[in-house]
């Protein structure tokens, strides 16, 4: 890259992801590779390291969601290996490449696989598919420093409080330049000490990287090939080897163990949280409250201890969500009071409705403006009208039902004959009495009564009155007569 050093620092001062590949950047031609070919032994689990959650998505997702704010998906090439079909599967939606590293002989290995899908890029940024907090911002800056030193190898460091597991940073002197990288196992008792840390970030100018790559060995504690080894054999080549020091030590958190894995689902909880919080949403006792990353809340609804919410939830104004609510995907419209230990999925809910105590709201439920649904109802495929209440102990599916309609403690909709799911309509204004069973398909016409305990099968048109039981027997004197 012929460039005048004005123009680069200018460049590198010019901070963010893509747009700031101002003139140095995009006149290149960047890639990025995710190295994720690893099989995580740390976590003795079935699902490949990548593939575990934290706030809500896999790690590998939440790197290439960095990543394809910096370069377009096209750019991006994840590397993978161990239980490579199910992870290609897991990230297809993201539109980027695949390289396969068949055999997992280390992360110096896993870019020697990558040669033929890079070799017409001139540099390649390399991330760690384990280390989700990364952000585009910073990715940028690493990209600027290394355009702007003019280097063959940029790594990215950082300083850490305990820097035990990680590779260790050897610069000359006080200078950019870095001599080596140690890993932890190869470290002497002085080099344990040292707290920069190698975050498994680089980038490489693509030619310098092949002509070199061969030199790697793996006379090392694992028999692996280090990407980190790259530092001292272009050293040995006098090829300019620096690192950019980040000031955001949390972004290079690594999820190798259990424990590191929910540490780096808490802080991404918790910034969430804090977001939320900064917008406007009480959220009291935040620490026990689970909120993924897509989910919106509009200021002043207050989230109760204890609440998850997941996926593309997203809630109006002035809400109270009390404690132990899991919803999930579900719209809540502005004014609802949703009482404790519900839970929702695919749900609608329309302004200041009341649900709960504890009613389970399933795929497919419509509740209108000003409804009620109540303690162990459950709903699926529902629309319930406005005004409409249905306040204990329920099961109402595949129903249709109108306004202001009241629906009595007990109420069931048969809505499944063993093979096929049916309908039932109810429509406005109608009185369900208590412990009343709808046998789909079935229509209760406007305004219409239904008895209590009544079995309905057939239509009621509307304005009448169902009565669908048999009629209650009284015999006097009948136990006195039996005991004698
Ligand atoms: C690596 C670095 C270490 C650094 C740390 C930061 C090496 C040798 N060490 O150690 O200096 O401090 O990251 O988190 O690189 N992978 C492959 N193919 C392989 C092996 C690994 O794709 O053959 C992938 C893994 O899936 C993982 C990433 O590379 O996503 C890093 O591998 P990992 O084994 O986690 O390296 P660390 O021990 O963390
Ligand atoms: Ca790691």
């Amino acid at each position: 890259m012929k460039m005048k050093k004005s123009k680069a620092s200018k460049s590198a001062a010019n901070t963010a992801g893509r747009r700031s590949s101002s003139h140095a950047a995009s006149s290149l031609k960047i890639a990025i590779a995710i190295m994720a070919a690893g099989k995580g032994t740390r976590l003795k689990s079935q699902l490949p390291k990548v593939l575990h959650e934290v706030g809500g998505k896999p790690l590998l997702e939440h790197v290439i969601g960095a990543a394809t704010r910096v370069v377009p998906a096209k750019d991006v090439y994840a590397i993978i290996g161990h239980e490579a079909d199910r992870v290609r599967a897991a990230m297809k939606h993201t539109g980027v490449g695949f390289v396969l590293q068949a055999e997992q002989r280390g992360t110096g290995h896993a870019l020697m696989v990558a040669r033929e899908a890079l070799s017409s890029y001139d540099h390649v940024i390399v991330l760690s598919g384990d280390a989700p907090l990364i952000t585009p911002e910073t990715i940028g800056r690493l990209r600027d420093f290394h355009l702007e030193e003019k280097a063959t190898m940029t790594l990215l460091s950082a300083d850490l409080e305990n820097p035990t597991g990680y590779g260790r940073v050897l610069r000359k002197g006080r200078s950019a330049e870095v001599k080596a990288i140690v890993e932890e196992k190869a470290t002497t008792a002085a080099q344990k000490k040292i707290r920069e840390i190698n975050s498994g970030f680089y980038v490489f100018a693509v030619k310098d990287l092949y002509a070199n790559i061969e030199n790697l060995s793996t006379a090392n504690a694992h028999g692996e090939y280090y990407l980190t080894d790259m530092a001292a054999v272009f050293g040995k080549a006098r090829l300019r080897v620096v690192a950019f020091s980040t000031s955001n030590a949390s972004e290079v958190l690594g999820g190798n163990t259990r424990a590191e894995l929910v540490q780096i689902d808490e802080q991404m909880r918790m910034a969430k949280c804090r977001q939320l919080m900064a917008d406007g949403v009480t959220i009291f006792y935040p620490a026990t409250c689970v909120m993924d990353a897509d989910v919106e809340v509009a200021p002043d609804t207050v989230i109760e201890p204890f609440v998850q919410l997941l996926g593309k939830t997203k809630i109006g104004t002035n809400c109270r969500i009390r404690s132990y609510c899991v919803i999930k995907d579900s719209v809540i419209g502005d004014g609802v009071m949703v009482r404790p230990g519900c839970i929702m999925e695919d749900a609608r809910i329309s302004d200041v409705a009341v649900i709960g105590p504890y009613s389970h709201l399933r795929p497919g439920s419509e509740i209108g403006e000003g409804a009620h649904v109540g303690n162990f109802v459950e709903t699926k495929k529902i629309k319930l009208g406005k005004g409409s209440k249905a306040n204990h102990l329920t099961y109402l599916g595949d129903a249709e039902i109108g306004a202001g309609v009241n629906i009595g403690a007990g109420t069931i909709t048969c809505n499944y004959d063993g093979v096929h799911k049916h309908k039932t309509i109810i429509d406005d204004g109608v009185f369900i009495g208590s412990d009343s069973t709808l046998v789909a398909p079935v229509r209760v016409g406007k305004g219409a009564y239904v008895g209590a305990a009544s079995c309905i099968t057939d239509d009621v048109p509307a304005d009448a009155l169902a009565l669908g039981r048999s009629r209650q027997i009284v015999k006097e004197g009948w136990v006195s007569a039996k005991n004698k």
